[in-house]
């Protein structure tokens, strides 16, 4: 009996520290890598170096599109990643090199596409639907992953923490980048012009708080069954504009922005599109069957006792 137990011991703590030492290394994370070296330029307004003719130091301004922010960086799914992970370890000597300029650089798909690790993703779904859509149309490969995603900063849209709010102007943002009057980045890739949003909505009611409850993209994409985020941007012509699209109980926002939190609480609750009473009042879309029922139920049981009372009374003064 003693062996046995012993025995059982040993497999026991054997167990226990299998699973410590498992544990720890699931939480060991990689050192973030010294991307030093290009931030001390690219992370700051102002950059310095040695002109090697005159063998002067001097300061000059950073273009400012060539600023990255460190923490943002660091935030973002890449930030494992050292600079010349991506770029050419040519770029550590300044002057950079001209022909710099001229190397393809990497983009989304060349790393995830065809990953199986990356599969839930579906990052081949994502380009095809890309391609089709009215900015592959219009403008072909030039119109590429990274308009939208920053490689630098790209953070998933979607976490369980974020509020709605958050999630809608994270995803906006990348749209009015380019779609509002006075954007730059709209006209590096069209000479027609970024129209205003104000003036091409000024048909929506509440224009300011719709934009800040949902995205461009409900609107604007047509509804994909296996995507989360569908890119298929469809145009103008075809973007939704009839109220109960939303406004009603099948809202197309369970199917959008609200996906992955119907996926978690549709059927926890009573709730017709409970998900979405957690964060907004969309009227027309959140109702309760129950709710009804409980109320009279609740308001018979209280009725009930009250009787019951009466009743007690009644018996205990006799
Ligand atoms: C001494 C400052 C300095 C350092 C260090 C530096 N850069 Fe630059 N970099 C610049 C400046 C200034 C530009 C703007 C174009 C130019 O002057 O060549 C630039 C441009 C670039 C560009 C844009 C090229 C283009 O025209 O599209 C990339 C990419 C780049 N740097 C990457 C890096 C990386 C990666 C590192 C680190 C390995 C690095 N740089 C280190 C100053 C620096
Ligand atoms: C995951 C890959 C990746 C990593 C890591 C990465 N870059 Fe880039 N970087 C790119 C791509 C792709 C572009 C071109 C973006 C585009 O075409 O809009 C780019 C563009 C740039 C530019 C030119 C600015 C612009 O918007 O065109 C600079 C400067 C730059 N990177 C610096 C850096 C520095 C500094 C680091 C490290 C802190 C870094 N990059 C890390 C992929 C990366
Ligand atoms: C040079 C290769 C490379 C490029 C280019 C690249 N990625 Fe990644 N990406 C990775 C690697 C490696 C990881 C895993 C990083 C980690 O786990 O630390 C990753 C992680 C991810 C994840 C998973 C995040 C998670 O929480 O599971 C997403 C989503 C993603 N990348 C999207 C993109 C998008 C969008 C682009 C283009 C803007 C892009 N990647 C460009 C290599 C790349
Ligand atoms: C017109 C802008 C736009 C373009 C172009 C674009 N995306 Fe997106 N993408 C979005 C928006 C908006 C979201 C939702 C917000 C988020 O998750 O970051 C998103 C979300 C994603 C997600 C997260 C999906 C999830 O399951 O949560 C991935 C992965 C992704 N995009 C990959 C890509 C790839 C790969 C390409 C290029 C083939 C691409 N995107 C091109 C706008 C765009
Ligand atoms: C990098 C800049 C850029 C980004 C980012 C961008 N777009 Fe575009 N978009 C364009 C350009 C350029 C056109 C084509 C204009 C033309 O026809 O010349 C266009 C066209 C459109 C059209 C068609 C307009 C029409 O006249 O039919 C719609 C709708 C649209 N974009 C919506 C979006 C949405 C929604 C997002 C965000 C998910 C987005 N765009 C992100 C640049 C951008
Ligand atoms: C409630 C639905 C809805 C939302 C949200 C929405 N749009 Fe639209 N949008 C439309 C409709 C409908 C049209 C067509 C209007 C028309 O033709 O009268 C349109 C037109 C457009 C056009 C083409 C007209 C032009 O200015 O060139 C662009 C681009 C556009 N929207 C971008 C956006 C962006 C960017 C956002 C997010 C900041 C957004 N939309 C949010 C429904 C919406
Ligand atoms: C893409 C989905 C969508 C479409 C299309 C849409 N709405 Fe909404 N609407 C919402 C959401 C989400 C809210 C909730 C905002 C909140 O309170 O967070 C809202 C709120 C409202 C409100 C309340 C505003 C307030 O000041 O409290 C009114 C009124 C409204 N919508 C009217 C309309 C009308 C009229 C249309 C059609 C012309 C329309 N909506 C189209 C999603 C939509």
């Amino acid at each position: 009996m003693k062996t046995r137990l012993f025995s059982l011991g040993i497999l026991l703590s054997g167990i226990l520290l299998f699973v410590t030492l498992t544990s720890q290394d699931q939480s060991e994370e990689a050192p973030p890598p010294d991307n030093y070296e290009c931030l001390k330029c690219h992370g700051k307004n102002y950059y310095s170096f040695e002109n090697e003719v005159t063998g002067m130091k001097v300061h000059k301004k950073m273009n400012p599109y060539f600023i990255l922010n460190h923490q943002k960086y660091n935030q973002g799914v890449h930030n494992s990643f050292a600079c010349i992970d991506c770029h050419l370890p040519e770029y550590e000597t300044y002057p950079h090199a001209a022909e710099l300029k001229l190397e393809p650089q990497y983009g989304c798909m060349d790393c995830h596409g065809d990953d199986p690790n990356y599969a839930k993703f579906h990052f081949d779904e994502i380009s095809i639907e890309v391609e089709g859509s009215v900015h592959g149309n219009a403008l072909g490969d030039d119109f590429k992953c990274e308009m939208c995603h920053n490689p630098h900063y790209y953070e998933l849209g979607y976490s369980k923490d974020k509020r709605i709010e958050e999630i809608v102007a994270t995803a906006n943002n990348m749209c009015t980048e380019c779609h509002n009057y006075s954007q730059d980045k709209f006209y590096l890739l069209s000479d027609s012009c970024a129209g205003n949003q104000d003036i091409t909505h000024s048909w929506l009611p509440s224009k300011e708080l719709h934009f800040k409850s949902v995205r461009c993209i409900e609107c604007h994409s047509t509804i994909s069954d296996s995507l989360i985020v569908s890119h298929n941007i469809v145009e103008k012509e075809s973007a939704v504009k009839n109220c109960v699209e939303c406004h009603s109980t099948d809202s197309r926002l369970m199917s959008t922005l609200y996906k992955h939190r119907a996926k978690e609480s549709r059927s926890k609750f009573g709730f017709i599109n409970g998900a979405m009473m957690n964060e907004s009042f969309v009227v027309g879309a959140t109702k309760n069957y129950y709710l009804n029922v409980i109320s009279i139920v609740l308001f018979s049981f209280v009725f009930l006792i009250i009787l019951f009372h009466a009743f007690l009374r009644i018996i205990l003064k006799k």
